[in-house]
């Protein structure tokens, strides 16, 4: 069947040309969620919901997720549909999947689904915008000197593809002291009348600072209103070390994108990642990648692009790991079990007590600030004299996995997550007391 009869026709006759799937090769997820339960705030059963190690203490989980039950019962049912029969489970979900999908995400982060564009990592995001806004020649992006390396380096880039401009401003030199008004004033100060853009991290996974989002979107609209529409500046944030710990709506910050990896904080398929766009900020950006979606039947002459939705224009298409892409409503569903307030308050009465006791520990240097309004998930630290990677090294070696921060000033780093208790908050104190 040519695609175009297929695209056309598959949403009203597929089902009745096709022997129906056999129960167990249905998508959705519901019955799975059902399964496992979880009350609210119950951590103590959210630990057994992974496969994870624990002869180990784990503060390092926000690398890289392990699968908790839900997403991995789901992952191995669209495995192993895929495995019997590719092209007509495929063909049975394609069409409607994604918008699912983006619902599900909706419903956890806020805006509207269609707006949601799905990804297979923060990075992903991140170059797909970058690579994307629509900007004139002379036009600025400002950025920061605290962003990750996949920031610096779609800016770079498209810097190096384009000619456009990308300016850096340091939004603080001491990150313990870190203040709202520095950050605010410092990153108004440095906006000229060539910036279009300004782009941020959220989370700082180099110091464990949170930037006042809300604050900066407020100072930008501010600056807008003495501009033409034409010339305002759209607001970028990588949001991925606060998305699965914040209990925020995006689409309230007052941002035009929000980027983020769903396969850290949230516990996602690993390999998986959202983009939310304002209106705003979709109609100032192009599609760098061809989606697989109901655009494709615009390329066949079926359907116009208005009539498509942004977030759907802008999923990546090919085909993807789908049984990953596919499960990873499971993973925004354990979060609303657990309850979004419940997460937030958890994750900061954890990282408290770790600041707290690193506090008291002699030759600890503290480079997170201790107030919430401030951090969220990441401590940043230095212990006497010991280079960052040996801290790391030695208390793998007492069986506790931290990381070291992947920059050029580098600290240690301790990440307490919704998998770790106090019990093992003490244990960490008492053996880096020791290193
Ligand atoms: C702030 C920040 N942004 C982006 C990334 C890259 O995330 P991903 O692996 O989802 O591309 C990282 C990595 O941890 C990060 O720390």
């Amino acid at each position: 069947m040519q695609r175009r009869e297929f695209l056309t026709k598959s949403s009203l006759v597929l089902g009745s040309s096709l022997l129906p799937l056999p129960a167990l090769l249905q998508a959705g997820s519901t019955q799975n969620a059902a399964e496992i339960q979880l009350k609210a705030g119950d951590w103590t059963s959210l630990r057994k919901q992974f496969v994870l190690s624990y002869d180990y203490i784990h503060l390092a989980t926000f690398l890289l997720a392990s699968h908790p039950k839900p997403v991995a019962d789901a992952i191995a049912r669209h495995r192993h549909a895929f495995d019997v029969n590719p092209s007509d489970y495929w063909h049975e979900h394609f069409m409607t999947i994604d918008a699912d999908i983006a619902a599900a995400a909706a419903r956890y982060m806020g805006g509207k689904a269609e707006n949601i564009a799905l990804t297979d990592s923060t990075t992903m995001g991140l170059a797909l915008v970058y690579s994307g806004l629509q900007l004139r020649p002379g036009d600025e992006i400002l950025q920061t000197v605290h962003d990750h390396y996949s920031t610096d380096l779609s800016l770079q880039l498209r810097a190096e593809r384009t000619g456009a401009k990308v300016r850096q401003v340091a939004l603080y030199d001491n990150p313990a002291q870190v203040s709202v008004d520095q950050v605010v004033s410092r990153l108004k100060a440095a906006i000229s009348a060539a910036t279009r853009v300004v782009a941020v991290t959220w989370v700082h996974s180099s110091t464990g600072v949170k930037l006042p989002v809300h604050a900066i979107a407020a100072m930008l609209a501010d600056v807008n209103q003495q501009r033409n529409e034409a010339d305002h500046i759209l607001f970028c944030v990588d949001g991925v070390h606060g998305f699965g710990i914040e209990d925020i709506d995006v689409s309230t910050i007052g941002c035009d994108f929000f980027i983020a990896g769903t396969h850290k904080w949230i516990f996602g398929p690993r390999g998986t990642g959202v983009v939310w766009g304002s209106d705003r900020g979709w109609s100032r950006c192009k599609a760098v990648i061809p989606s697989f979606s109901r655009s494709y039947d615009v390329w066949l002459g079926g359907s116009t692009q208005d009539q498509v939705p942004m977030g759907e224009h802008m999923t990546p298409g090919g085909f993807h790991s789908f049984e990953h892409r596919w499960a990873l409503p499971e993973a925004f569903e354990l979060h609303l079990q657990l309850g979004k307030a419940n997460v937030q308050q958890r994750i900061h009465q954890l990282n408290t007590l770790t600041k707290q006791g690193l506090q008291q520990i002699k030759g600890v240097t503290l480079h997170t600030p201790m107030a919430a309004e401030l951090s969220s998930g990441l401590v940043c630290f230095d212990y006497k004299t010991m280079a960052p990677d040996d801290v790391v090294k030695a208390m793998h070696g007492k069986g506790i996995i931290m990381s070291s921060t992947p920059y050029r000033q580098s600290y240690a780093r301790f990440a307490p997550s919704l998998i770790n208790n106090e019990q093992e908050i003490e244990q960490t104190l008492a053996a880096l007391r020791t290193v």
